[in-house]
């Protein structure tokens, strides 16, 4: 694992050399938030030694690196989901590159399903802590030691002080924001009405099939992380809540520009 790191590592460097100060992975629909960054590289999944490559309408499947808010990032256009089927250190791989790659901070955005019913389509959600019930721990197995320690603690995988950052800038800016728990799934069914019954009354503010074990990696090797949610559906048991996922691209899309400011003016205030 450690040699394929430093491989894609290498490679990237090769290719640009600037140092990222903050890693961006963006969720479903979200991709046009790369036109806030003035670009200085892309590269394609597909070229990165051992990077795996998104199958998934909806992500573009590139690194992006360049300037925003005065910082240098990297970004991610496009994940990996275990959906998909890789295996869960295949869908880890990118953030453990982007550690190496030097980043000191971690934004994550994705689409999901909220479980209130005075939720709209379109809210925010800063991601306050995670359940996984379903999805894999992407540390089982022997433990790499350079990464981070056997049984990493997880008492606040969501940093506060970013958190508060990201309220305070939605406050000035009239944006309102919910702050929740996210409930990470495998996917790639959406929930049935139960399910999301039963999320809800867990404690699951919000539920997603990515972003549990992209946090679980991050945490592991000490990394902040701060994560939004884009409310793309609703899903309560006692009204109609079929769903597709042209709806969850089209909601998300529509969600972007609220999104960006917020992940735009965190990037600038770190
Ligand atoms: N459930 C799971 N994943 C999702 C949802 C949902 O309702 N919406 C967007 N991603």
């Amino acid at each position: 694992m450690l040699e394929k790191i430093s491989s894609a590592v290498s490679f990237i460097q090769q290719q640009y050399s600037k140092k990222p100060q903050v890693g961006i992975v963006l969720g479903s629909g979200l991709s046009s938030f790369t036109k806030e960054i003035t670009i200085e590289k892309e590269i394609s999944y597909g070229d990165i030694p051992h990077f795996p490559v998104s199958t998934v309408e909806g992500h573009s499947g590139k690194l992006i690196f360049g300037q925003l808010g005065g910082k240098t990032v990297v970004c991610m256009a496009g994940r990996f989901h275990y959906y998909e089927g890789y295996d869960t250190a295949a869908v880890v791989f990118p953030i453990r590159v982007m550690k190496y790659l030097g980043i000191e901070t971690l934004l994550i955005s994705n689409a999901a399903g909220g479980t209130h019913k005075e939720w709209k389509v379109g809210d925010l959600m800063i991601i306050k802590d995670h359940i996984s019930f379903y999805t894999p721990n992407p540390l089982v197995g022997k433990n790499i030691n350079e990464f981070g320690p056997r049984f990493p603690d997880m008492s606040e995988p969501y940093k506060k002080y970013l958190i508060d950052k990201a309220k305070a800038i939605a406050a000035e800016k009239g944006i309102n924001l919910h702050e929740g728990v996210y409930f990470g799934v495998t996917g790639p069914t959406f929930e049935t009405r139960a399910e999301y019954e039963l999320i809800f009354r867990l404690g699951g503010d919000a539920v997603g099939m990515s972003t549990v074990q992209e946090v679980i990696a991050a945490v592991h090797m000490g990394l902040p992380v701060f994560a939004m949610s884009v409310i793309t559906d609703i899903g309560i048991r006692d009204e109609e809540n079929t769903i597709t996922h042209d709806e969850v691209l089209q909601a998300a899309k529509e969600a972007e520009p609220k999104f960006a400011a917020i992940f735009k003016e965190m990037v600038t205030r770190l």
